[in-house]
């Protein structure tokens, strides 16, 4: 298993008890998944606040941070000589808690001899189990559980800010992504299935022993934003998205998106827009430094767009009239970017509200700024993805013509031209340094002539 040194994990722990100042901290570890059976499982994927904490990537643990007594304890199991038998000898427990800076391992049927039930910090549970679990524990129903709020700030603070060994493992995934890319780009052709290219971009990536940090969407459907379907043959003169990445074995995601012509040329029609979504990436990116609201970003992402829709005749009138009403949303319904590292959109299972806005900073409820998950000023240390797009959504365009919506700035029937048009999505990963910032990993083909040039 792949620790960080020991002293890292206690330096996590320290500094959280620093923002805890009293009481009783609770991580649960995610257990074993059941796929159709209780012994068939999925992937095992450790709970990312643990592994942050308490680094251990085996099911079925937690772990308490004890801050009134002084004392750390992980709760779990010894293997046993059935273990052995099925699974093999492992490391005992007690030796891997000891890599990671605690002494004291634990039965977890002890567990509430150790913990005050009135006043235990844990965070919000996305898994039944745990949910159940902890609900048992304090003798309360798993709707009335109360997460801590002090605890959640504490870590979206702490966890918002990468240190140098995570950016190396970060660094890791990109480049492992990358190849996963530039096989999928060397993969497509007219008259190939979608799932051929998926199953290549998966042998990249087991290749390197390496895991999905969120299914492949590969789909010359890419206005269809979070597309898990890979039953089409691909058709000169369309275009596919891949937005795919991996996390590394420490559990460090990966999310880069790339647009590829199945033809392996993009039409001029494509052109247009794809030289639109780049000058709205690599702008955006451009910007990025300390102090910078990643909202007014997004925003300026969104001129860039509609700044050459305007040209292309897409839409007309006054930008920033078109920005203040939203109608960027109608072809970019998703926001700039989220932050990334141990969760592919990192900490979500906190509140995405913590992670992306603060006081005085709300969530907008137009299409588009509504789903930004990373609003406000970014600081040194942050990775956020900067991912613009343009889609061309027939069901929305449709919607919106019906209604009325937007009529003085949406010409339509121009619109209406690129209903087989698809999307296009362009995505990095980027840290934000003490000057400036760095796009993680090595470069991945992003131009046009780029991507052409991988196809020929
Ligand atoms: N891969 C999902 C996203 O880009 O947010
Ligand atoms: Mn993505
Ligand atoms: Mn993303």
């Amino acid at each position: 298993m792949k620790l960080f040194s020991a002293e890292t994990y206690k330096n996590r722990r320290n500094n959280l008890k620093k923002n805890i100042v009293k009481g009783k901290i609770l991580f649960l570890g995610n257990n074993e998944a059941p796929m159709n059976y209780t012994d068939n499982t999925f992937r095992f994927r450790q709970d990312s606040s643990f592994l942050y904490y308490f680094g251990i990537n085996l099911p079925g643990l937690s772990a308490l941070i004890d801050i009134d007594n002084d004392q750390e304890i992980i709760f779990g199991h010894e293997f046993s000589m059935d273990d052995i038998i099925w699974i093999g000898p492992h490391e005992s427990l007690a030796s891997l808690a000891q890599k990671v800076g605690v002494e004291k391992t634990i039965s977890p049927a002890e567990i509430d001899k150790y913990i005050n039930k009135n006043a235990l910090h844990f965070l919000p549970q996305y898994r039944f189990d745990n949910q159940i679990f902890i609900a048992e524990l304090l003798n309360q129903k798993t709707n009335e559980l109360k997460p801590s709020l002090e605890l959640i700030k504490a870590v979206v603070s702490q966890r918002s800010i990468k240190t140098h060994e995570e950016i190396v493992e970060m660094t890791k995934s990109v480049n492992v992504t990358r190849e996963m890319h530039v096989t999928a780009m060397k993969a497509t052709a007219a008259g190939k299935m979608e799932y051929e290219v998926v199953g290549k971009i998966l042998e990249t990536m087991h290749a390197h022993n390496a895991e999905l940090s969120y299914p492949v969407i590969f789909s010359v459907n890419g206005q269809t934003l979070h597309n898990h379907y890979h039953g089409n043959k691909m058709q000169a003169g369309q275009l596919a998205i891949n937005d795919s990445g991996c996390e590394t074995e420490m559990g460090y995601a990966g999310d880069i998106t790339r647009t590829i012509p199945v033809s392996g040329k993009f039409s001029q029609k494509q052109k247009d827009i794809y030289e639109t979504v780049l000058e709205m990436e690599v702008s955006s990116i451009e910007s990025l430094k300390p102090g910078l609201m990643y909202k007014d970003v997004h925003l300026s992402a969104n001129k860039i767009l509609l700044t050459n829709l305007k040209t292309l005749g897409l839409v007309t009138g006054n930008i920033e009239d078109m920005l203040e009403e939203g109608v960027g949303g109608l072809f970019m319904p998703h926001g700039l970017g989220h932050m990334i590292g141990l969760d592919v959109h990192d900490m979500e299972a906190l509140g995405e509200n913590y992670v992306g806005y603060r006081n005085g900073l709300d969530r907008s409820t137009q299409l588009g700024l509504k789903s930004l998950r990373m609003a406000k000023e970014l600081e040194a240390g942050h990775v956020i993805t900067v991912e613009p797009g343009c889609y061309f959504i027939p069901e929305l365009i449709s919607r919106y013509k019906t209604e009325g919506k937007f009529k003085e700035f949406v010409n339509y029937s121009k619109v209406e031209e690129y209903l087989d048009f698809g999307g296009i999505r362009i995505e990095d990963n980027v840290f934000i340094t003490e000057t400036g910032h760095q796009i993680l990993g090595e470069a991945i083909p992003k131009t046009r002539e780029e991507v052409e040039e991988i196809m020929r």
